[in-house]
This record gives structure tokens, sequence and C-alpha cells, in this order.
């Protein structure tokens, strides 16, 4: 390796401190995308060469097999958007919005430390959001709230409150309250500062950062009468109640901090810029699969979170997206690849978001850096240079969708299976073979339909084999062993079929339903039969 890992390692911690790496998490239409513009416009957009990302930039963020994307306006793949705000620098991964896609969304939550949570004022808690709250809770990620749309008739500030409160046991602590109820906006007042209130002029269309303007209590009084009153009193309750910001408890996962405002005139984005330098954590010492932790300032270690390939048809590459976890990344260093032991050169590094590109020269604990043509490479893998390390494994989800897959033109058998490798090491499907089946005919195994889309769709456009697919009657996946998955190939006692997962050859019993898993279990007592991860 380079030599300047070592020598780096201060450098190392330091920059760690000045980081921040996010995810925003919401229902589609919750205002994601604008929000994340929003935040580009207040700080400064450093990846692409010093451009701001506004709606033209975002526009650029497509590639051809996104299209299926852009029509259902969904968010299928994942991109960074790196950008610099008060001496800090700030790391957005962007996560799928689609229900469907919560795998996908795991990984990219396992590569942040904090996630913001966007709620749409009118609509409250929604199914999407509730979902990706408990990913955000198994993984122990803090969560910042930033209630969006205020400018919009929509429910009050603390029924919202109580909903997050009651429905996910965690404690808001507000950190900005309106004034005036939603769609009524008179300004908001940082808790932290009550003796005024911020006043905001429209910026139209969100084009240019809302003009803020500190309005002084008595002076907010006399010009807003009855929704400065209420605003006092809502903040007398809440300090009343104790909901006042803790930050152990908040890292903890036990209270929200929350915001409230409205991205597409970016009221409120600033206070939330400024929360994710002064509340949110940077990145910290992580946890190693032997036990045990690597700290920052040690030398360089990354884990996969995502592969992705074709991101650009004209590039026709693939991309691993790696968060640095200790130690400073440099471009051309040779680091280990902790899956084979084998060195893995790091000549094509890029900083990615959507198609933009450009090299990276260095990187810290919370950068993520693309490496591109990185075919050894997958989702989970760690690369360590110096002492070695291993980050526990990405758990998989358990599906419950399954489909035999098949090349519509056997001419083009070849393309079939070198497409149907490369999803599955994308983690898009999990793909199983059988000795039973033959590996001409792998089933795919999905968390979601939606999945099946994405292989139909690629299969067709990028790997030039389109596939049939085969729906199976199985809803249920468990994890057997070598024994198990003989006695239910002989069987006929139930229905139900041994696979291998492609991936990592663990063997998985099908069963169209949780009656027939159980007289499984109960016909052969003490057979290997364990549950998997639930997505849902
Ligand atoms: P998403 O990425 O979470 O799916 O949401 P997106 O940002 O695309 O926003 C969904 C819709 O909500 C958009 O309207 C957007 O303008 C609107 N929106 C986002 N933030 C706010 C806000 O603070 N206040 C109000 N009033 N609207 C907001 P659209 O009609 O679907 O698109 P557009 O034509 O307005 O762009």
């Amino acid at each position: 390796m380079s030599g300047a890992g070592g020598q780096a390692a201060g450098g190392a911690a330091g920059e760690a401190v000045r980081r921040r790496t996010f995810a925003v998490i919401s229902h589609p239409d919750a205002g994601k995308s604008t929000l994340t513009e929003a935040l580009a416009l207040h700080a400064r957009a450093i990846t692409s060469a010093g451009a701001v990302h506004g709606k033209a930039g975002r526009r650029g963020v497509s590639s051809d097999w996104m299209e299926m994307e852009k029509a259902r306006g969904i968010s299928v793949t994942s991109a960074v958007l790196q950008f610099a705000y008060r001496d800090h620098v700030l790391n957005l991964l962007d996560t799928p919005g689609h229900a469907d896609f919560s795998e996908d969304t795991y990984r990219v939550l396992a590569a942040v430390d904090c996630a913001v949570m966007l709620i749409d004022a009118a609509k409250g808690l929604e199914e999407q959001t509730r979902k990706l709250f408990d990913v955000c809770r198994h993984r122990g990620v803090p969560v910042i709230t930033f209630v969006n749309k205020w400018d919009r008739p929509g429910r009050e500030a603390l029924e919202l409150l109580d909903e997050i409160e009651s429905e996910f046991a965690l404690k808001p602590t507000p950190v900005t309250w309106p004034v005036g109820e939603a769609g009524h906006l008179r300004g908001l007042v940082d808790v932290r500062e009550p003796e005024r209130m911020l006043r905001y002029s429209r910026a139209p269309g969100g084009a240019r950062a809302a003009a803020e303007e500190a309005v002084a209590a008595g002076r907010a009084a006399a010009e807003e009468s009855a929704d400065w009153e209420r605003a006092v009193e809502e903040l007398e309750l809440l300090r009343a109640d104790g909901a006042e910001h803790d930050r152990s408890a908040f890292l903890a996962g036990k209270s929200t901090p929350v915001f409230f405002g409205a991205a597409v005139s970016n009221i409120g984005v600033r206070l939330l810029l400024d929360a994710l330098v002064d509340l949110a954590p940077a990145p910290g010492a992580r946890e190693l699969a032997g036990g045990g932790h690597r700290p920052v300032g040690a030398p360089f270690s990354g884990l996969v979170f995502k592969v992705q390939a074709n991101m650009d048809r004209s590039h026709r590459d693939r991309i691993a997206f790696v968060r640095v976890c200790s130690g400073v990344f440099e471009r051309g260093m040779t680091v280990i690849h902790a899956a084979s032991g084998r060195p893995f050169a790091t000549k094509y590094a890029h900083s990615v978001f959507g198609q933009d590109r450009s090299s990276v020269d260095l990187a810290y604990p919370g950068d993520v850096v693309g490496l591109v043509n990185a075919a050894a490479l997958r989702v989970g893998d760690t690369l360590y240079s110096g002492k070695p390390a291993v980050f526990p494994p990405m758990p998989t989800f358990a599906p419950e969708h399954f489909a035999v897959a098949r090349p519509a033109d056997i001419g083009r058998s070849k393309q079939f299976r070198r497409g149907i490798a490369q999803l599955d090491e994308e983690g898009v499907v999990q793909v199983l073979v059988s000795d039973r089946r033959g590996e001409q005919a792998p089933v795919l195994a999905a968390v979601g339909p939606m999945q099946f889309e994405v292989v139909t769709h690629r299969m067709e456009h990028e790997f030039s084999s389109p596939v049939r697919l085969e729906p199976l009657p199985y809803h249920l996946a468990r994890a057997t062993d070598a024994s198990g998955a003989d006695k239910l190939d002989r069987t006929r006692l139930v229905k139900g079929e041994p696979f291998t997962r492609l991936r990592d050859r663990a063997h998985l019993a099908l069963f169209p339903s949780r009656w027939q898993a159980d007289s499984f279990a109960r016909e052969f007592p003490g057979t290997r039969l364990e549950t998997l991860i639930a997505a849902h």
C-alpha cells in the first residue's frame, strides 16, 4: 500500500470530526428531492467540480435504464451528494424511495451515521416512513425529523409530535417551532433562542435561499398576535413535558430533534443544516465482525454498501460504492479485499453523483468513493490497509416472491447467464439454484415484486437478453442446512422445495405458506429451519 496511510492517520481523525454522513428517509412525494436541492443550495456542492446541483443538475441524474424510475417517479439507484457547509463536509446518500427496495435501502443505511426523517405536514407518518424508520432503529441510526410543507394546510404540530411518540416510541424534541398553523406559516422559533422569531420572505420557486429576518419577541407579539401567543403557549407546554433536546437520548435512538419548514421555499432548511453540523454524530469507531472496533484514525478501511452496473451507458461499467470507515483513502493506493485476501488497486476512484463524475484523490472517514470496474467487489465486502479488518456481513432479507427465469431467446443464453450473475452480485435479486432445476433455470427471489420489473427491464436493455419469468407458488423462505434440504427434497408430505443461494451457498427451504413450513418442522423435528430477517 501507499505509505501515506500511516502518516495521514492523524489527519483521518481530524477530518472525520468535520464529516456528517446521512440519508433522507421519507415516503415518496414528501419532498426528498426538493429538500436535497434546498440543502445543496444553502451549502456548496463540492462533488462534480464545485457545481451546485439545482433542478437542471438533477435532470442530468439519469441513464437509460432509469427511464422506468423517471416514469414511475421513484428512485431506484443510490447516488451520493457531497457538499461543504460551515467548514464541514456533508455526505448525503440517496436512499431508494420505493417500498420494494428495502434491501437496498438497508444497505445504504448501513453506510450512514444519521438519518433525516422527512414528514409531510398534511400526511404525517406514512407507510414507507414507518419501514425506513424501522430500519434505522434496527441499525441504531439516530434520526432527525423534518416536518415539511408547512406552507400548506396540514395537521397540528402537537398532534404530529404525538404520532411520532406513540407510534415509534421516540421522544420528539422540537428544536424549531412554527408560528402559525400549517398553511399559515408566519415564521419559526429556534427554541434555543425563544426571544425572537425568524421570518422568511418567500423565494419564488425555491430559486434561491429564502431571506431570513430575526424579529424580536415584542415585535413578533405585536405583529403576529394570536399566532405568536399560541406558539409561546405550545413551547411552554413542551418545556413542561421535558421535550428538550438531549444528545445522549438522541444518539441512543430514544429521541428525535424535530424541525419544521417548507423545503420548496427553503424555509427552515438552514436550521436543519446547522443541526446536521451541531447535533448529528461524526463518523466514529466501527464494529468489527470478530468483536472490537476499528477507530477512525486507524489505517484505511471501507465498506462496500452498493454495487451498481451500467449507471451510465456511455461508460458501460460497474461501480462499487465504498464508505470510508477509517484512515485516508488515496486514489491509486493498493488495499486488501478482505473476502479474497487479494490486493485491490484503486486506480479508478470517483466521487459519484448520478452521471457526474470527478476523480477523487483523497477521501476521509464518512466519505463515499465510487470504485469503477470493481468486478471483484460485492455488497458487504471490506477493503482495508494495514491491520486487517472485516466488518459484519450485510444481512439479506427474507424473500417472499419467487420466479423461474429463462431466456426468451435461447440463442442468447450466454448474455442471459452473464446478466443474471451480474444482477445477483449487485443484490438486485437473490439467485437460487438447485440440482433439480439445473443452473439453466435459476430461481429469482425478491423481497418485493418490483425487483422483478427491474430484472426484466435491465436484462432486456442492458444485457440484450429478454427474460421470461414464471412465478413459483412459494411465499416463505427459511434457512436450513444440507440435511434439511435433503429431507425436503425427498418428502412427499409437504409442499416445498430446497435451493442453494448462489451468493453465499446458503441452503434455503421454500414453502407456499407458514402452515406448510410448520408441518415440515413437525414431521422432521430437530431439522434446522430458521426465520430470515423480515423486511416488512
Ligand atoms: P420526493 O422526492 O420525496 O418524491 O418529493 P419531491 O421533492 O419530488 O416533492 C413532491 C412534491 O411536493 C413536488 O410537487 C414538490 O414541489 C412538492 N413539495 C416539496 N416540498 C414542498 C414544500 O415544502 N411545500 C410545498 N407546498 N410543496 C412541496 P409536484 O407538484 O409533484 O412537483 P413540482 O411540479 O412542484 O416540482
